[in-house]
């Protein structure tokens, strides 16, 4: 049997590669950290499953990575766990720096410690933001890097160390250069997340505006489900290599934002420049129309934003035989909505239901 050790598992990613490994009849460990708050809400369906073992790990803590390495002697490692918000980077960038560099050398030694470079495949998420102030458009697997931010410059090192131990120990260890990869999922910070979550709210009365900040910002957006297929087929190449994992269609924020609110039910208008710009509801719910929903503001800047990514698949498709348009931009925009508007929808229920209930523990009806 195969046994992959996923870091990241409580991710978006982490969550979707371990349903697909467990598919293929995989042992699927996972590194989890201890918080106060237990409830793993991505992965919350999978426990108890005997294939499926959680173990307390830190990327910043070698002495855990190498004991447990060694305790699941794993054929295949899937590298994701990573502070992955970009902003934040800016904000903790010797934790970034930690985790996001310095793990991926702890991982790499964790294998060299307990002598599994000849069984053990590496799989390291690596990134688009490595492009940053991008040189060349579209993006490609011989275009040069220029990260542009704490967390690009942290992922750059995590690049270059698993190209080092490659050739410096014959060791098999790959970057998928994944381009922006969203779902339902996604953690609600980033920005298509937060756009699908405000569109959901507003259509249902929960939320007056949505406050962004680069509108014009391009991005190349895919599935995350259907990217966590290309991790797996990268570890089973005879060699290993790099790809670029990306759609080759790219969209800006107020595309995104536009039909986000389409789907939900708003048309949008948007009027302004900059940090004036505005979106404005023309058609949809009469007592929004004339609203102004979308505004612009400058606390969602960033100090260096990388805004023209676009990703040339080519090499995944001819090698991998990967579809990079398995999901449209358009089947995404649609999934995202359809299930923030149920989960909105279902917040809704469960407050009044609790204020029933509340009520009628009360009036003494519900004892
Ligand atoms: P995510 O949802 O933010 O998940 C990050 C995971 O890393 C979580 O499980 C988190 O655990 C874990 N983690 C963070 N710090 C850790 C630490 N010190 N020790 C152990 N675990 C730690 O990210 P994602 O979107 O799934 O992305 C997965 C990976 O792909 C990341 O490395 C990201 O940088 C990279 N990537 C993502 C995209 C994208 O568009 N999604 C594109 C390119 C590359 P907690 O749940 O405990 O916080
Ligand atoms: N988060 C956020 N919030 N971004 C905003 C907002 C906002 O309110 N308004 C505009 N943006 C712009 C950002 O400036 C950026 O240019 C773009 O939207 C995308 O931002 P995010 O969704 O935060 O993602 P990211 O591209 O910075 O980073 C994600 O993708 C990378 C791959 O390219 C993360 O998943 C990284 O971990 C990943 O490596």
């Amino acid at each position: 049997m195969n046994t992959a050790l996923i870091t990241g598992i409580t991710g978006q990613d982490g969550s979707y590669l371990s349903e697909f490994l467990l598919a293929k009849g995989y042992d699927v460990h996972g590194i989890i950290r201890r918080s106060s708050v237990d409830y793993r809400e991505r992965i919350a369906h999978l426990e108890g499953r005997p294939n499926f073992h959680l173990h307390y790990a830190d990327m910043s803590d070698s002495m855990s990575l190498v004991k447990l390495v060694g305790k699941v002697q794993p054929t295949e490692i899937y590298n994701l766990a990573a502070q992955s918000h970009v902003q934040v980077s800016f904000d903790s960038p010797e934790f970034t720096a930690d985790v996001d560099a310095v793990g991926v050398l702890r991982i790499l030694e964790a294998v060299r410690t307990n002598h599994l470079e000849k069984t053990c495949k590496i799989y390291q998420a690596s990134t688009s933001e490595l492009y940053g102030k991008v040189e060349e458009v579209p993006q490609s697997e011989t275009t040069p890097f220029h990260p542009y931010s704490p967390y690009a410059v942290a992922k750059l090192y995590g690049y270059w160390i698993i190209k080092e131990y490659r050739e410096a120990y014959n060791m098999f260890c790959c970057s998928g250069i994944l381009f922006n990869h969203e779902s339902e999922r996604r953690g609600e910070t980033f920005v298509t997340r937060k756009i699908t979550l405000a569109a959901a709210r507003i259509a249902q009365g929960k939320q007056e505006k949505l406050y962004l900040g680069n509108l014009s910002s391009l991005r190349d957006w895919g599935y995350a489900k259907d990217y966590v297929e290309c991790m797996w087929l990268i570890l089973q190449q005879d060699k290993p290599e790099d790809f670029v994992i990306a759609t080759g269609v790219q969209h800006s924020v107020r595309e995104f934002a536009y039909h986000a609110f389409k789907a939900a039910g708003i048309e949008l208008k948007f009027e302004g420049e900059g940090i004036n710009e505005k979106g404005i509801c023309v058609n949809g719910p009469a007592n929004l129309v004339g609203k102004t929903l979308v505004e612009v503001s400058e606390d969602f800047y960033r100090p260096t934003d990388v805004v023209n990514l676009l990703g040339d698949p080519t090499k995944a498709r001819q090698t991998l035989g990967w579809n990079p348009n398995k999901t449209t931009f358009e089947q995404l925009v649609a999934i995202m909505v359809k299930h923030d508007m149920e989960k909105v929808a279902a917040e809704h229920v469960a407050s009044v239901m609790r204020t029933n209930l509340a009520e009628y523990l009360e009036k003494g009806v519900v004892k």
